[in-house]
């Protein structure tokens, strides 16, 4: 027996990178706060099985789909030997550990092509922008949660598979893919480490994290993020902005459904205790704005969902009061509500950059924990 290199170099960076990418993925699947890194990571594992696709075809011996190109009843019949303590050692991947590998990478597939069209259809951002609406990117939301649980639960039982094999043969499985070496008869062929492919490999996802996080030019509304994924501008209007937000931010239309700017201008006299002293001119053409970019124009992802949030017979006049403004801010701790910098509910624009503009881009919005700069 002697020590062999099995697992080639970029077999091995391709290996730890699209755990750590996945195990990423699901932490910053949690808030939309953390929802352009989610994508970068989801874009990096496309591109990494991309990559291990070539590399199935160019790579080391070990790392050649044809090296390990069992059917799934051998897979089976492997199994059935490992439960029983009598499985063969392979010295690249065994039948069942191939099988795992293929719904692995047919996994990360489906998981990225659906979260491209859910962000495209939900959000209108990404390179499916504007293929699908909003109601299809929901379901694609759903099959993209539905095959990263799949996912995550082949994933565990690929980590046990490598324990029990470990155990049976006698030998850390982990450790040869973080080294490559294994031990081997005389006479077994060893792979090469292509190095060069690995430096590559690694250029271009570093090369790829600096496109995204740093070489992103700022947006108008001063939300900095890869253009491709902040939506087109909000329509926008001097008037509305003059007489809406000399008291409090102007609220954009599309955060009330029609009936609400309705009530809220014919009742302009009584609004919120004040008297907006509006003439007939001015109120009924800051309605006609309102009207034609409200709530369900669905011009942005926050719009559609404050629409559909709310029920038909309901007419509310603050948008802090629709369940879905509720339901995403239900967990903002009563003690960062009462920050003198922030106070009110609706002063949105303390915690979203780009409130003025509308958009409420996941990318923009931050709880300040400290007092902002003076301007
Ligand atoms: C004279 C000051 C003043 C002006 C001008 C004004 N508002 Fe208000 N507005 C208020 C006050 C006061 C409140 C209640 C704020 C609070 O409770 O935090 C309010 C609240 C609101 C809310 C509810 C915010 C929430 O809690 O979700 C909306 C919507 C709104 N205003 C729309 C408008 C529109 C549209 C215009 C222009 C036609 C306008 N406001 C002009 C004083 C004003
Ligand atoms: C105290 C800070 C704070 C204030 C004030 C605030 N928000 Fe938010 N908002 C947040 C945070 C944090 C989130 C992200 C919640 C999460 O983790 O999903 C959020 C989420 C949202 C979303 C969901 C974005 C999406 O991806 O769909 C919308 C829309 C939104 N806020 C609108 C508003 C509007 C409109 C106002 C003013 C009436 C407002 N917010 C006031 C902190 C704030």
């Amino acid at each position: 027996m002697k020590r062999i290199l099995v697992w080639d170099v970029p077999t091995r960076v391709f290996h730890w990178t699209l755990a750590a990418c996945f195990a990423l993925a699901w932490l910053t699947s949690e808030s939309d706060v953390w929802l352009s890194h989610h994508v970068f990571l989801g874009y990096a594992m496309l591109g990494l099985v991309g990559f291990r696709v070539v590399w199935g075809f160019a790579g080391g011996i070990y790392a050649r789909f044809g090296s390990f190109s069992f059917s799934p009843r051998q897979g089976l019949a492997y199994l059935r030997g490992v439960l029983a303590g009598r499985a063969a050692r392979h010295i690249g991947h065994n039948p069942a550990g191939s099988q795992a590998i293929y719904l692995l990478l047919l996994l990360v597939l489906l998981i990225g092509v659906s979260g491209v069209f859910a962000m495209g259809g939900e959000e209108q951002h990404g390179v499916a922008a504007g293929w699908l609406g909003f109601t299809a990117g929901r379901v694609f939301k759903q099959l993209h949660e539905a095959s990263a649980i799949f996912m995550l639960l082949v994933v565990a039982g690929h980590v046990a598979g490598v324990l029990l094999e470990s155990l049976l043969h006698k030998e850390n499985l982990a450790r040869s893919m973080l080294t490559g070496y294994k031990l081997a008869s005389d006479g077994t062929p060893a792979s090469r480490p292509y190095r060069v492919v690995a430096v590559l490999l690694v250029a271009l996802l570093l090369g790829f994290g600096v496109w995204w996080f740093v070489y992103t030019p700022k947006q108008a509304s001063g939300v900095s993020t890869p253009v491709a994924f902040v939506g087109p501008a909000l329509a926008d209007n001097a008037r509305w902005r003059d007489e809406c937000g000399s008291c409090h931010l102007e609220f954009h239309p599309s955060l009330l459904p029609a009936r609400s700017w309705t009530q809220l201008l014919a009742q302009q006299n009584q609004h919120f205790g004040a008297d907006l002293g509006l003439d007939g001119a001015s109120s009924a053409a800051l309605l006609a704005y309102a009207l034609e970019n409200s709530a369900e124009k669905h011009a942005t992802e926050a719009a559609y969902k404050i629409d559909a949030s709310i029920p038909a017979n309901v007419t509310p006049l603050r948008i802090t009061q629709t369940p879905y403004w509720s339901k995403k801010h239900r967990e903002i701790a009563n003690a960062d509500w009462n920050l003198p910098w922030i106070k009110s509910r609706a002063n949105c624009g303390a915690c979203h950059q780009d409130a003025q503009a509308g958009t409420f881009e996941d990318a923009a919005m931050k709880i300040p924990r400290s007092a902002p700069a003076a301007r």
